[in-house]
């Protein structure tokens, strides 16, 4: 069999356990797996391109043959351009399909050599992403178990700031009209 070198592109945004599921995953059966993180100028990310390299390379440290990259413009010349003949993406749900499938057969369109291959993560993790975990911990919930544990380190870290001045906010009202919030943060 042909010794295959995949990318996985994504925008890690932040990693959740369902990432590193699907990379550990991959890891097993490609021979090299680069995984390419997009620098989009578009989106404003919760986390610094550099932040999400960092997270990733300390995650995937003990898996050998996993390389953290970052990339802009098409991903289909990123992937000529690293020699990767295999593109991964994970499929959680029906509700993924869709847009994934669009997706390959653009990138088919436009470089059709390079073959998209689909694996499904962990059935727990079947309903996490990088969206509604940044929703959770936005919104100062827990998201143990969602992500890794230096990944929740690095949330509360960023949103530290954010949930201070959220009980500073509600000490305020408990003051102000008596009512106190029961819920305690986690
Ligand atoms: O994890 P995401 O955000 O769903 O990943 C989407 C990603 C990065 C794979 C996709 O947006 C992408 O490949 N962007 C690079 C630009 C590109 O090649 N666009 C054409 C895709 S058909």
């Amino acid at each position: 069999m042909n010794k295959v070198s995949a990318l996985y592109p994504g925008s890690f945004d932040p990693p959740t356990n369902g990432h590193l599921d699907l990379i550990e995953r991959g890891a097993k059966i490609f021979e090299e797996l680069v995984v390419g993180i997009l620098r989009n100028s578009e989106k404003s990310p919760m986390f610094s391109l550099a932040e999400r390299l960092e997270m990733l390379k300390v995650l995937t440290a003990h898996l050998k043959n996993v390389r953290i990259e970052a990339f802009h413009g098409l991903m289909v010349e990123y992937a000529k351009s690293i020699d990767a003949t295999c593109v991964l993406r994970g499929i959680r749900a029906v509700s993924d399909y869709e847009y994934e499938l669009q997706m390959a057969l653009m990138n088919r369109k436009l470089e059709p050599t390079l073959e998209t291959v689909f694996m499904m993560p962990a059935d727990k993790y079947s309903y996490v992403s990088s969206r509604l975990v940044r929703e959770v911990a936005q919104a100062g919930g827990p998201v143990k178990g969602l992500v890794p544990e230096f990944v929740e380190q690095k949330l509360r870290a960023k949103l530290e700031p954010a949930y201070k001045f959220h009980d500073e906010m509600q000490e305020e009202v408990a003051r102000t009209t008596g009512v106190r919030e029961k819920r305690k943060r986690k």
